[in-house]
Order: C-alpha cells, then sequence, then structure tokens
C-alpha cells in the first residue's frame, strides 16, 4: 500500500522509490523531497517563457523551482498546450512537456488557471459518463479541457519516450492543473503508460466509482495543505469523492515544511484532512512547499 511506503520514507529516509529513475536526487529518498520536487515541476507551468514556447530548458522568474532549474532540463514542446487558452471551460489552463536528463525523467506539467478565484465560485457540478472505469463519472468541464489535447498529448508522449528511451513519465499539476493531470494521469494509465502523478490542491474529478478506481491505481500522489478551499470542491454533496491516500500539509502558509507537517491520510473521502476542516482559505491555496503559483 502506498500508505506503506510513504510511512518507510518519512520515517526511515530509505531509498526505495515508486519512480523508476536510475539517477536519484538524494532528496528523493524522503517523502518531503519528493513532493517538493514535484511541486516545483507544477509551480514552473505558471511560469513564463515554459508554456509559451519562449524558453529552451524549464526556469521559474519568480525564483520558486530553484531544484528543477539546477537541473538539466529541455522543454519538449512548449507550445504543446497553447490551444487550451482557447476552448476550456476556465479560462487559462496550459501545460509543457519537458525532459529532465539529470533525473531521467519526461516530465507533464499542468498549469491551473491563474484567476481560479473568478471562477472558483461558479464552479460547475456537472458529472457525466466515462470510460475510465466502470460505473465512472467524471466532471465534464475538467474531462472536455483535457480531451481537447489528449490526442496531442498522448503523440507528444510518444515522441519524447522515443527520443528519451528508459525515462520515467511523470505527470503533475496544481489546482485545475492538478485536476487535468489526475484524469490525464488516470487516462495513460489505462493506455498501459507507467507513469506517477503529483497533485496539489486538486479539485475533484469524479464520483465515488472513479475515487476508487484511482485509488486503486496507487500511483497518484494527491497532496493538500491545512484548509485550502479548492480541494473541497466540488462538493461531496454534488456527487464528487476524493481517492485515497491524501497528503495533507499541516504547517502554514510561506514556512518551512517538514516531514512531521504531512499527514498521511487514508480512506476514500476522509474528513481526517483536509476535507474535515471548519474553515477554508483561498491563500492556503497559493502555498504548496512553496509559493506554487507565485510567477502569476
Ligand atoms: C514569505 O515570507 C518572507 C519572510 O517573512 C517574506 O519576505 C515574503 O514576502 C513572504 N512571501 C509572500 C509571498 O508572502
Amino acid at each position: 500500500m502506498k500508505f506503506e511506503i510513504a510511512q518507510s520514507w518519512a520515517l526511515a529516509s530509505l531509498a526505495t522509490s515508486v519512480l523508476a529513475a536510475p539517477q536519484k536526487r538524494s532528496a528523493w529518498s524522503t517523502l518531503l523531497g519528493q513532493l517538493d520536487y514535484y511541486a516545483q515541476w507544477s509551480t514552473a507551468a505558471y511560469c513564463s517563457g515554459n508554456t509559451d514556447g519562449a524558453n529552451k530548458v524549464v526556469s521559474c522568474s519568480a525564483g520558486n523551482c530553484p531544484d528543477v532549474q539546477a537541473a538539466n532540463t529541455a522543454l519538449l514542446n512548449a507550445a504543446l498546450l497553447n490551444e487550451f487558452d482557447n476552448t476550456n471551460s476556465y479560462g487559462d489552463a496550459s501545460g509543457f512537456l519537458a525532459a529532465d536528463n539529470t533525473n531521467q525523467h519526461i516530465v507533464l506539467s499542468f498549469r491551473g488557471s491563474r484567476t481560479f478565484s473568478n471562477w472558483i465560485a461558479d464552479i460547475s457540478t456537472a458529472l457525466i459518463p466515462s470510460s475510465l472505469c466502470s460505473g465512472c463519472q467524471v466532471h465534464q468541464g475538467f474531462w472536455d479541457d483535457y480531451q481537447t489535447v489528449a490526442s496531442t498529448l498522448n503523440t507528444q508522449i510518444d515522441s519524447a519516450q522515443k527520443a528519451y528511451p528508459g525515462y520515467a513519465l511523470v505527470v503533475t499539476g496544481h489546482s485545475l492543473g492538478g485536476a487535468l493531470a489526475m484524469l490525464c494521469g488516470t487516462g495513460l494509465h489505462n493506455q498501459g503508460y507507467t507513469l506517477t502523478t503529483y497533485t496539489y490542491g486538486q479539485l475533484r474529478v469524479g464520483n465515488l466509482a472513479l475515487a476508487k478506481y484511482i485509488t486503486n491505481v496507487d500511483t497518484q500522489w494527491r497532496v493538500t495543505h491545512t484548509d485550502d478551499t479548492v480541494p473541497k470542491l466540488p462538493s461531496m454533496t454534488a456527487g464528487f469523492s476524493h481517492s485515497s491516500p491524501e497528503y495533507w500539509i499541516t504547517s502554514g502558509n510561506n514556512v518551512t515544511v517538514t516531514t512531521s507537517d504531512i499527514q498521511v491520510i487514508t480512506g476514500i473521502d476522509s474528513t481526517a484532512g483536509n476535507a474535515g476542516t471548519t474553515t477554508s482559505s483561498t491563500s492556503a491555496h497559493n502555498w504548496y512547499l512553496l509559493y506554487i503559483d507565485g510567477c502569476t
């Protein structure tokens, strides 16, 4: 179970990893290091130059992805998701595909909306049937967003895997980008890809059957923070569920997160973590080990 893996990382700093990376960063010997590194990849999707074709390597103008900048990276198709801007229901989701030569990873990073506070209040709760699994329903808007780029993404990932044989595939994102990453990661898994997905402040993406299915896929890392309002949406009363486990960061905004600040919450729709908090904060949504949308 993921819970045991996470616990062993946290407690014993074992070098064991779900990532098939021959050259692991030493930080990956801890759960914290792994979650931090992919928070930085998620943040990079908000930073100009990475999603518009301007940059050749991944960089963050706000200085909030230092470990990614220190790695040897190559943007593979920065304009990959540009069309997203025109077609999706929630404004301006985007993303990029890159190679991380230091860690031998191909990384697909989805950007959330830069203006989440504008649309989050009016978020749709429409669920539609999905072929992801038996009985599964997905959030219509998120699914439509992903579908606009799904086949292009497959082509890009296939050519990246030919160009970088043996590299492990990682999909990541924050907020709406996290929702897209989770749907994309599950879709790619169903198509036979081996990958790992990291989401931060991810919205709920579908119904209970989908949450159960994602839980059993077992290569997804869903991170939440204190009383962040976004992972509480769309609501459980509207028929939405979250997969298990949840990696719940319990320390405040703009502080250095330590291993003991991360609680592993197991159980689909558990209220022992973010979902059970009685207050809701939008500023908590900005802080996921770093100022995750600091480039906006
Ligand atoms: C975070 O805290 C530091 C030190 O107190 C401060 O200088 C910085 O402006 C804060 N960052 C944000 C985005 O609030």
